[in-house]
């Protein structure tokens, strides 16, 4: 698997297993064993997703070492603010039963923001977590957060795909040295973009399926993706991106295809959790 350097120099696999809306207790333990199986070793996970314990079982039950695995997950809002995020990161290390996490990020801008991140930063110097990062941060959020933060955050994880390209997130993010990270890389399974011209093209081209197109555009563009499949050939494909490039001109192409919209808007957390079928408390 490729990777990425983050800006304090760990290493991230450039795809990963996303697993938000799968069930825990059966389903999330299937689709993250099923992933390991098929040679994904990052799986992206959240407190708010309510599966880090099936992640956590997987991963144990996998017998792939825990080191050669790289774990996200997420502090829910009701875990914001500085004491309750300390309790949020060891019920998270605590659930997916491991000694510490490769990357936990804010999930969304909410509460007493900067306090949990405080417990972020002391975490990471605990050894507790190895790297900090942040998710639904917009351009006017940045600019809110930025100077309150002692440390910069590795990644901030967006929804990106060849519609939602956010140009202008982009280019602050690398000012910074913050990757993006792509949430529906894949549109969520959006057939206009799954069945569009260009990217059909490319299908026929490359001898691969649309996901796969898409995915090596995220890839080439410099951002890690966290597709979701629970149809274990298309699991399997979406890892198979590493045997074809895109052309300057394809790239190009791919670009022409950004609306420069989003279809959610992360300066609304709590409608977005409710959109997402995700609550605050249980
Ligand atoms: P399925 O689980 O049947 O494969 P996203 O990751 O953007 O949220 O998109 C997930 C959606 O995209 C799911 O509906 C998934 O369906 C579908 N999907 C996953 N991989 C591919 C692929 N390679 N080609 C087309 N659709 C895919």
């Amino acid at each position: 698997m490729k990777t990425f350097q983050l800006n304090n120099g760990e290493l991230i696999p450039a795809v990963g297993f996303g697993v938000f809306q799968i069930p825990n207790n059966g389903p999330t333990y299937e689709a993250t064993l099923a992933a390991l199986k098929a040679g994904y070793r990052h799986i992206d996970t959240a407190a708010g997703y309510m599966n880090e314990s099936d992640v956590g079982k997987a991963i144990k039950e996998s017998g792939i070492d825990r080191k050669d695995i790289y774990i996200t997950s997420k502090l829910w809002l009701q875990d914001y603010g500085y004491e309750n995020a300390k309790k949020g990161i060891e019920n998270s290390l605590k659930a997916l039963n491991v000694d510490y996490i490769d990357l936990y990020l804010l999930h969304q801008p909410y509460g007493d923001y900067l306090g949990a991140w405080k417990a972020l930063e002391e975490a990471l110097i605990a050894g507790k977590i190895k790297s900090i990062g942040i998710s639904n941060i917009t351009v006017n959020l940045w600019n809110k957060f930025k100077d309150g933060m002692k440390m910069m955050p590795v990644v901030n994880q967006v929804e990106f795909n060849p519609f939602t390209q956010q140009k202008e997130l982009r280019k602050v993010m690398a000012e910074n040295n913050i990757l993006l990270e792509a949430w529906y890389p894949l549109g969520h399974g959006n057939k206009d973009l799954l069945e569009n011209d260009t990217i059909i093209f490319l299908t026929k081209k490359y001898h691969k399926n649309a996901g796969q197109i898409i995915l090596r555009w995220i890839y080439q563009e410099g951002v890690i993706s966290l597709p979701k499949s629970t149809n274990p050939e298309r699991m399997k494909g979406n890892i198979e991106i590493f045997d074809f490039e895109l052309t300057d001109d394809e790239m190009k192409a791919m670009e022409a295809l950004d609306t420069g919209k989003a279809t959610h808007n992360p300066e609304d957390p709590v409608n977005e959790t409710r959109l997402m079928g995700l609550k605050i408390h249980d």
